[in-house]
């Protein structure tokens, strides 16, 4: 099967370097035109040089490929309704999002500020808002979208000094999992890119060692194949790192089952939390309405 993205428009945020810059040039390469969105900042939100745009729209077209520039911030509705006129006006439609943009603050909960809390979550979570939003009525109407939006570790994991961004982090895994919902009949696939890649943002966090193996060509690949129509999942978390991939679900305990008649007392509670938090026998979590409906069933209640 030959991956292509003939005809397809697709916009990467925060594409001026790291794994935007890559995954630009990876959807370029397999015929997708490109908006190659940058604020050109410092890692910590700061400043701004259209530049970094600009470089990555001329590497691609050195390439042979196609693409444009943009140097709006996602991190207002006003400034991602801009990103993707940009790529309607260039382009003529949106087909692919990649939600990719992002910033650090990193500081203990005690120390972080507001601010830094803020600004974080404003670039990351509800960048990813603004340009999903954006892009969410022409993907309704067309029928067609892929959208990827770019959690972390951090956030699925837990990260000391990281409460702010873990925190965005996690808020797009919400995010996508009720879109997957709201955009499955218009086949609109919403998924999201967990990464590891040797980047400004993680400089110095990695082994030496490691690190040139964690190119974010790798991580690209599977953003990439998220986007394409042979894209076959929505609302799965992919993590990829030096070239091995894995998807992440959450699972449940195997829990503990009252009487669904009486409230369990406090006491029968503390009884059982022992068993309520084992995970030596967890399965899939599903949501725990399917497991009621069953001990009804079981105490002969339905
Ligand atoms: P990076 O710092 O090279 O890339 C982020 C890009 O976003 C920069 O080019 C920056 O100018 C741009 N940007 C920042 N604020 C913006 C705004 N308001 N509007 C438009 N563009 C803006 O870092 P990297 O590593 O390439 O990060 C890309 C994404 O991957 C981020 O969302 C990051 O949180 C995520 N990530 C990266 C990991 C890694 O191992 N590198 C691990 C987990 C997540």
């Amino acid at each position: 099967m030959s991956v292509r993205f003939d005809g397809r428009v697709a916009i990467v945020t925060g594409a001026g370097g790291g794994l935007g810059r890559s995954h630009a040039l990876l959807l370029a390469k397999h015929g997708a035109k490109v908006i190659v969105n940058d604020l050109g900042g410092t890692v910590d939100g700061r400043g701004g040089d259209a530049s970094a745009a600009d470089k990555v729209v001329a590497e691609i077209k050195a390439a042979g490929g196609q693409a444009a520039s943009s140097y709006d911030s996602v991190s207002t509705m006003e400034g991602a309704q801009k990103i993707i006129n940009t790529a309607v006006e260039r382009f003529g439609r949106v087909d692919i999002l990649v939600n990719n943009a992002g910033i650090l603050r990193d500081k203990s909960f005690m120390k972080m500020t507001m601010e830094d809390f803020e600004d974080v979550m404003a670039v990351h979570f509800m960048g990813t808002v603004y340009c999903t939003k954006a892009a969410w009525p022409l993907m309704m109407e067309q029928k067609y979208g892929r959208i990827v939006v770019t959690t972390s570790g951090s956030g699925l994991n837990g990260n000391f000094g990281q409460s702010n961004y873990a925190s965005a982090k996690m808020a797009m895994i919400g995010l996508m999992n009720s879109l997957e919902i709201e955009g499955a009949r218009n086949n609109i696939k919403v998924n999201a890119i967990s990464p590891v890649a040797d980047t400004r943002m993680t400089g110095g966090l990695m082994e030496e060692a490691v690190l040139k193996y964690t190119v974010a060509e790798h991580v690209s690949t599977g953003v990439a194949w998220m986007c394409s129509e042979a894209c076959n999942v929505s609302g799965e978390i992919l993590c990829a790192a030096g070239g091995y991939y894995t998807a992440v679900r959450w699972y449940r305990s195997e829990g503990a089952g009252f009487d669904p008649g009486k409230p369990a007392t406090l006491d029968e509670f503390a009884d059982s939390a022992e068993r309520i938090f084992d995970f030596t026998s967890a399965v899939h979590y599903e949501g725990v309405a399917k497991k009621i409906r069953e001990l009804l069933v079981e105490s002969g209640r339905l």
